[in-house]
């Protein structure tokens, strides 16, 4: 069954004519097409405009599902490459203390944090984990993301990350989104190895990540690099036994410090590096040398009150730069990527254009996928939105509210 879209008014391609990502310039050629059309299945097998459809394609076939988009807005989905949405428990009090200026990491050192996370994750079922996963993938669905990376982290012991990986194995099997597992077992120390930190990097990489690569669990492991958790020398031995098994490395980077993570990236080839808000220019190299993706999350800087990531200077340098929303019970609760894009541009001077190819195409190349995903294109894969405005600049210019009214996945329209 081929379905046509007509009447796009903006069709937003991010076209990239087969790269698999764009950096510097190229990141503000968006590709519009002015009364867009596409034609798809499961694929997409045709762009172009609504004239020429009208003229060669309706024609064609008979037996088409033809939607007239009245002049709305069309763009690829939203990658979101970076979250921890299967979580339990509920982290509001530690928010207020941090407004009234309790720091994030005074609150980590009472027991707070992430392990309070760990306590509520412990003790929920893979059932309930799932739940609370599904409804906000749900709702990250209902603003516009297609694609959703979601990590582990709030175990912490063996049985604990494969219930929380299990949670997520049902979130791909349930939802029609494409959902990315990462494996996050070095996201802190649990109070078990607190005073013996080497022996719990031990388990990670000699029970942990085996287990994890032979239930195939995860494709990518990620450490948070960064003063008060992993070490540079830590995190090395880690995502190399990550690399033997298979896993792909990612970094949480210089998000509390200048810790020399956004060199230790580029060094290691991760895949990519996120947060950086406090990268160094060697760090920058190194990633833009290794071709590592610069993941930013706006939404966290804003959330903790800290200053955001050079985007700026990374995009200026070529470097390529993806945005998500590190959606997390702690440091930003969010799974709104349209507010992501607009806080990359008020707040990291970022262009619309750049916003937008940072959360698809770029995205994609930071999971992986850009072969597959994160652009109109003949041949990937038809996950589109549709914006209830006839405008791009929308999503941006008019904050803070949902702009999704159809979203296709995979060819499917699932809202
Ligand atoms: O990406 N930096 C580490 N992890 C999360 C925060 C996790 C939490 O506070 O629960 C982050 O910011
Ligand atoms: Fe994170």
């Amino acid at each position: 069954m081929k379905t046509l879209l007509i009447n796009i008014g903006e069709l937003v391609t991010v076209n990239a004519n087969g790269a698999d990502y764009k950096a510097g310039k190229d990141m503000s050629d968006i590709g519009v097409i002015p009364n867009g059309a596409v034609l798809f299945d499961d694929t997409i097998l045709w762009v172009g405009t609504t004239d020429y459809a009208e003229q060669k394609i309706i024609p064609e076939y008979d037996d088409l599902t033809i939607v007239h988009c009245k002049g709305k807005c069309v763009l690829p989905g939203f990658v979101d490459s970076h979250s921890h949405i299967v979580f339990a428990g509920n982290r509001a009090t530690e928010f207020a203390r941090r407004l009234a200026g309790v720091s994030y990491q005074t609150i980590a050192n009472e027991g707070g944090g992430i392990l309070s996370t760990m306590r509520a994750v412990r003790s929920a079922s893979v059932e309930n984990l799932a739940e609370i996963g599904k409804s906000l993938a749900l709702s990250a669905l209902a603003h516009g993301t297609t694609t959703m990376e979601v990590k582990s982290g709030y175990g912490l012991s063996l049985s604990a990350e494969l219930n929380q990986l299990e949670a997520i194995r049902i979130l791909q099997h349930q939802l029609p989104m494409n959902i990315v597992p990462t494996f996050l077992g070095a996201h802190d120390f649990p109070p078990e190895f607190a005073q013996n930190r080497d022996e719990y990097v031990d388990v990670v990489i000699n029970e942990m990540i085996p287990e994890v690569a032979k239930r195939n669990l995860a494709v990518f492991c990620d450490v948070f690099t960064d003063t008060g958790y992993y070490t540079i020398e830590q995190s090395r031995r880690i995502l190399n036994a990550g690399k033997e098994f298979g896993l792909i490395p990612k970094i949480h980077a210089d998000e509390l410090s200048s810790f020399s993570a956004g060199e230790l990236a580029g060094d290691i080839g991760a895949i990519s590096a996120d947060h950086l808000l406090y990268v160094s220019d060697q760090g920058m190299q190194s990633m833009k040398s290794a071709g590592t993706v610069a993941t930013l999350l706006p939404g966290t800087a804003y959330t903790l009150r800290l200053p955001y990531a050079p985007a700026r200077k990374m995009i200026d340098n070529d470097m390529i730069v993806a945005l998500a929303t590190d959606c997390n019970p702690g440091s930003c609760f969010t799974e709104n990527m349209q507010t992501i894009l607009s806080l990359a541009c008020s707040s990291m001077k970022m262009s619309i254009e750049e916003a937008i190819t940072s959360s698809t195409l770029n995205g994609a190349k930071a999971l992986g996928l850009s072969e597959k995903i994160g652009s109109i294109e003949v041949g990937k894969q038809a996950d589109m939105i549709m914006l209830d405005s006839s405008n791009y600049a929308d999503l941006v210019y008019h904050f803070g509210v949902n702009h999704i009214s159809h979203v296709w996945i995979k060819g499917k329209m699932v809202i």
